[in-house]
């Protein structure tokens, strides 16, 4: 029999294709965050934006021009920057009367700015030929927004989304003896939300290396079912062959414990694939006892899948997943693991004080650990796709996230956003819902609103059928349109309209998706509409929306409502209620801008966590009141309170289930005690009347960097007079100077009216305290000597920290 030449040639090709795995890498994925330059183009100004849109840069592939996308443009004088990268945060604030200025914070960016709007972006990296003939692409996790990428002066795509991330293959242009030139052009100028959304690329950006025969991007797909006494896992890796001819090889999948010890593998499956070709090669392998991921010990397993030509690994992806049940009915609102857990939520946005949303990997995780100690139990992306390393940090410690797209919308770019990030996010044990939008009022009750509801629907159940949906509503007792159809019906707000809601359709689980939203300045105890202060207290809240305790015991005392978030968790840039300039950031926050709580903290910790709470406010500092009437505030979960003012009894008082206790009080100075009564458990709160400040003290999220040049720390600064005790009005202005490897990236003080400098670039950094705290971010560099931190401030005592370095 005669063999075809064709087949011979494919033949021989896949011989020499299959001697390349011989000595073929496993895939790589580096960071390439160091060393980016930045320099502002212009929205309206083409020569000032480096001909962008004057030179013909599309009419041939690889042309470049006379613009900055040229590989040999010479960027000696931009500024060299490290991403994550907000520049929005690092310009000052200017008063401007259009709406959506203020709602995003009074930062020049978007239309009316054209000049501080558009971000140019140069990076050059090396690819060692030794690695030529393997597959490279970038990924960049985030950029606001509108990104348009080029390579060698190539052009790679654009990414509208200002959230979701976008790979770009970069095989066919990369370079391998000549520097690689990625360069970004980031336009700001449309937003995309009504809140502070910063500007660049704020995100991490990634250099993947892989072989020709490999697994996919979020190709792996995890799902479990737990039977009694084992889970079975079913992990879906999708193989692709981009060799110009058919491979043969294995897909194996091995699952390893926290430890590192395999638990389960399959057998090295046999597969081949035609050119071109990509498939799903499925795996159900048995975990005998599993540890089961919960929000008290988020246990997580790693899945990897392993591909094999001749023998040889030429590819290896794993990713971490946990092994629990989620249900949702309209009984006992959420389940994990057959037991109630009530959504005991907070909505935030991404920003934070100093950085913006420009924020190290270890602050995504201090955040999370602030809201856990309160009592969260879970968390909404509002309104947008999150971070990944913000899911990481809910996975390992434990806290559920309702994950959001940005807008709902089954158009094609908007439902491309959607399913990227459910292909994303989809293997999170953290998340337990999707969100498919957000107070959509021109379309919410409309048979349009209803129609693109179902289309998103079923793309959700298509990409993940292990889990449900919501929309975030601000109508009250409506059905019609999206709510027809939605899953788990969310409630923005109006608060009156949920139980007649769920006497009408009684089978419809109901979420809280935006509740409460108390407004309140931390420390300050009166309204102040000239520097647009409200008081610390559970009592100021916008028209449409409610205090504390008037929401959360209705959630506390139904099993049918889910529960629910509180509009929000920090505060956060943008969006000044119920002010507006000089007020530049909001006052929903349960904590201010830094994580410093304020009150209302304490109201939500004494009815979410299982501590034993007790807090006393207004501070004893008011001089010049004496004989005045105070309203003190106790928050506690005890079953009774006593206070006392120096030493003499001013009464107890019960507690009444999810509200606190008030007392009129003459001042005096000295020191104000409660003491509460806990299934008869004694605790206590005190303040005192404090002398003036004396030395200033630093307290660091902890005491080591490591050397990686991406950790940081979070210091916190209060003074302390003579006695020791935190001053809580100081109001000094702190200087901070810094030694060893290390540098300062941001200061804040929860001041929602400071216009001082988040990033003090040009000069010293410094912030003024406000009501006796700040707050420094340090990051930490590539050293092993240490690094030390200096805080000084004019009549006081500095203070020193030292912070070790370790690997
Ligand atoms: C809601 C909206 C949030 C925020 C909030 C302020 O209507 O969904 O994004 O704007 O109001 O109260």
């Amino acid at each position: 029999m005669k063999r075809s030449p064709f087949i011979l040639l494919a033949l021989v090709a896949l011989c020499v294709f299959s001697a390349e795995y011989l000595f073929a890498q496993e895939r790589s994925r580096t960071n390439i965050d160091d060393d980016w330059k930045f320099h502002f183009g212009n929205a309206s100004d083409p020569s000032k934006d480096f001909n962008y849109r004057i030179a013909n840069i599309m009419k041939k592939t690889g042309n470049a021009g006379r613009t900055c996308i040229a590989p040999d443009f010479v960027d000696s004088l931009w500024t060299t920057v490290q991403l994550p990268h907000d520049w929005a945060v690092a310009l000052p604030f200017v008063q401007s009367p259009n709406e959506d200025v203020m709602a995003h914070g009074y930062k020049p960016v978007g239309g009316l700015f054209p000049e501080s709007s558009i971000g140019w972006y140069r990076k050059k990296f090396m690819i060692q030929p030794s690695d030529s003939g393997q597959r490279f692409s970038v990924t960049f996790d985030g950029v606001y927004r509108d990104a348009v990428v080029w390579l060698n002066g190539h052009y790679l795509g654009n990414n509208t989304s200002g959230y979701i991330g976008k790979t770009y293959d970069i095989t066919d242009i990369v370079n391998f003896n000549a520097p690689n030139v990625l360069v970004v052009r980031v336009d700001a100028t449309q937003y995309e939300g009504w809140f502070y959304e910063g500007a660049g690329i704020y995100r991490h950006v990634w250099l993947n290396r892989h072989h020709s025969f490999h697994i996919v991007e979020n190709g792996m797909f995890v799902t479990t079912v737990i039977g009694s006494g084992d889970a079975a896992v079913k992990v879906a890796t999708v193989v692709e062959n981009q060799l110009p001819t058919p491979v043969a090889g294995t897909v194996q999948t091995v699952i390893a414990d926290r430890e590192g010890r395999v638990v389960a593998q399959s057998s090295e499956a046999p597969c081949s694939f035609g050119m071109n070709e990509r498939r799903t090669v499925t795996h159900t392998l048995t975990v005998l006892r599993p540890s089961l991921w919960s929000l008290d010990d988020p246990y997580r397993y790693r899945a990897e899948s392993i591909v094999r030509a001749n023998g040889k690994i030429i590819d290896r992806v794993g990713v971490r997943f946990g092994i629990r049940t989620i249900t949702i009915d309209a009984l006992n609102g959420v389940m994990v693991n057959g037991r109630p857990v009530k959504i005991q939520g907070v909505n935030c946005h991404q920003d934070h004080a100093g950085v913006g949303s420009a924020l190290p990997d270890y602050l995504q995780g201090y955040r999370i650990r602030l809201l856990k100690d309160m009592g969260a139990t879970a968390y909404r992306t509002s309104h947008n796709p999150p971070t990944p390393e913000l899911l990481d940090a809910c996975d390992s410690l434990g806290m559920l996230v309702l994950d959001e797209t940005r807008l709902l919308n089954s158009g094609s770019e908007y439902i491309d956003q959607f399913a990227r990030l459910i292909m994303r996010d989809r293997n999170h044990p953290s998340v337990f819902m999707w969100s498919i939008g957000n107070e959509e009022g021109y379309v919410h009750t409309t048979s349009a609103g209803k129609r693109i509801a179902i289309t998103m629907l079923a793309k959700q159940r298509e990409l993940d059928p292990t889990r449900t949906s919501t929309y975030a509503a601000d109508v009250a007792n409506v059905f019609q349109g999206v709510n027809e159809v939605i899953p788990v019906r969310g409630f923005n707000y109006r608060v009156n309209g949920i139980v007649p809601y769920h006497a009408d359709h009684g089978d419809q689980p109901i979420i809280g998706t935006e509740m409460g939203s108390t407004v309140t300045t931390r420390g300050i105890y009166e309204t102040d509409t000239i520097r647009c202060y409200v008081p610390d207290q559970d009592i100021t809240f916008p028209w449409w929306a409610n205090r504390a305790e008037d929401w959360w015991p209705l959630a506390a005392e139904h099993p049918w409502m889910m529960g629910g978030f509180v509009w929000t968790g920090f505060d956060y840039r943008g969006e000044p209620t119920p002010y507006q300039w000089p007020n530049i950031n909001s006052h929903f926050g349960i904590m201010d801008m830094c994580g410093f709580p304020k009150n209302i903290y304490y109201y939500y910790q004494s009815w979410w966590s299982q501590d034993d709470v007790i807090h006393l406010s207004p501070h004893w500092n008011w001089k010049g009141a004496e004989g005045k009437h105070i309203d003190v505030w106790v928050n506690s979960n005890a079953d009774s309170v006593e206070l006392f003012l120096n030493a003499k009894s001013l009464g107890m008082k019960r507690m009444v289930r999810y509200s606190h206790l008030k007392w009129d009080v003459l001042y005096t100075p000295g020191a104000l005690e409660a003491v509460g009564y806990r299934s008869g458990k004694r605790i206590t709160a005190r303040v005192e009347t404090t002398g003036d400040p004396f030395v200033i003290r630093l307290t660091p999220s902890k005491v080591s960097l490591s050397n990686d040049g991406r950790d940081a720390v979070v210091i916190n600064v209060s003074v302390i007079d003579r006695e020791g005790r935190d001053v809580p009005d100081a109001q000094n202005e702190i200087v901070f100077s810094l030694r060893g490897a290390a540098k300062f990236i941001g200061v804040g003080n929860g001041d929602p009216s400071s216009h001082e400098p988040d990033q003090c670039v040009d000069g010293a950094w410094q912030r003024k305290l406000f009501n006796g705290r700040c707050q420094v971010i340090v990051q930490g560099g590539h050293g092993n000597e240490g690094v030390t931190i200096e805080a000084a401030a004019k009549g006081l005592n500095p203070a020193t920290l030292m912070l070790r370095s370790h690997n």
